[in-house]
């Protein structure tokens, strides 16, 4: 396949021209008794975002899923997620362009005063297992590379459009040891994101399942939750869509 790059990376890497979806092959390979497998393909036809969205992966993109086997509480898995986001917001930085974290794991564009990031990359973690023992994790990434961004929904960037095509072997294999360094480091985790992140600090509106919840963004938790201060209290929500506001 066009992607087949012949890493040396610490997972068994798969690669595709085209699949539905990268977490659908992960999940494939999961219920085969893979572990420490990465699938990428060049392009997804039914590749799939947070919150039942879809996902717009044409061909040139850098679309992958890393499945692990975790011997760690399903209550400290959240963390995968937020070390996927630091490994792509790194992967990307190497690529010349400076990208944050958006709470939770949305590696955007931040402008100098604007709220109006765009969105270069975004973070689907799918996992099995019972409560005290996860069965499989998997982190998938979509980064929005050598593709124009008007075949992206709106508010989407991509390197194309930031710094030209970039060699996607490079940023795969940054991004591939990146998460691998993370995952093995797992208390380093939450102080990465927090250094990469443009959410702390801000004014945010986060349309959480229990309603929306305005205030400042002050943290966030070692589980990924965002602590906001609201005037009165504190509170942290754990999932949901985040705006900036100023
Ligand atoms: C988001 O909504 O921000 C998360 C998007 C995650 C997209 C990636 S692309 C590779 C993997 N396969 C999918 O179907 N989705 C994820």
């Amino acid at each position: 396949p066009a992607l087949e790059y012949g890493l040396d990376a610490p997972f068994a890497v798969e690669y595709h021209d085209s699949l539905p979806s990268t977490n659908a092959r992960a999940r494939e390979l999961a219920a085969e008794g893979a572990t420490d497998a990465v699938v990428v393909a060049d392009e997804q036809t039914g590749g799939r975002g947070r919150l039942d969205r879809g996902w717009s992966s044409p061909p040139g993109g850098i679309w992958l899923s890393m499945l692990s086997r975790p011997s760690i509480a399903p209550a400290r898995a959240p963390l995968y997620t937020l070390a996927g986001a630091v490994a792509t917001a790194r992967a990307v930085r190497s690529a010349g362009v400076d990208a944050r974290i958006k709470w939770p794991n949305d590696v955007v564009l931040t402008g100098d005063e604007s709220t109006d990031y765009r969105k270069l990359a975004g973070v689907l973690t799918e996992m099995e297992g019972e409560a005290d023992r996860i069965g499989w994790l998997i982190v998938g990434v979509g980064l929005n590379a050598n593709v124009d961004s008007g075949e992206l929904s709106e508010g989407a960037t991509t390197l194309r459009e930031l710094v030209g095509d970039v060699d996607r072997r490079a940023v795969v294999h940054e991004l591939l040891s990146e998460f691998d360094a993370l995952r093995g480091d797992l208390e380093g985790v939450v102080p990465a994101w927090r250094e990469l992140t443009a959410t702390i600090g801000r004014c945010v509106r986060v349309d959480a399942p229990g309603g929306a919840v305005v205030g400042r963004a002050v943290d966030v938790t070692d589980s990924g939750g965002l602590v906001i201060e609201t005037g009165e209290r504190r509170e942290t929500v754990a999932a949901g869509d985040c705006e900036h506001l100023r």
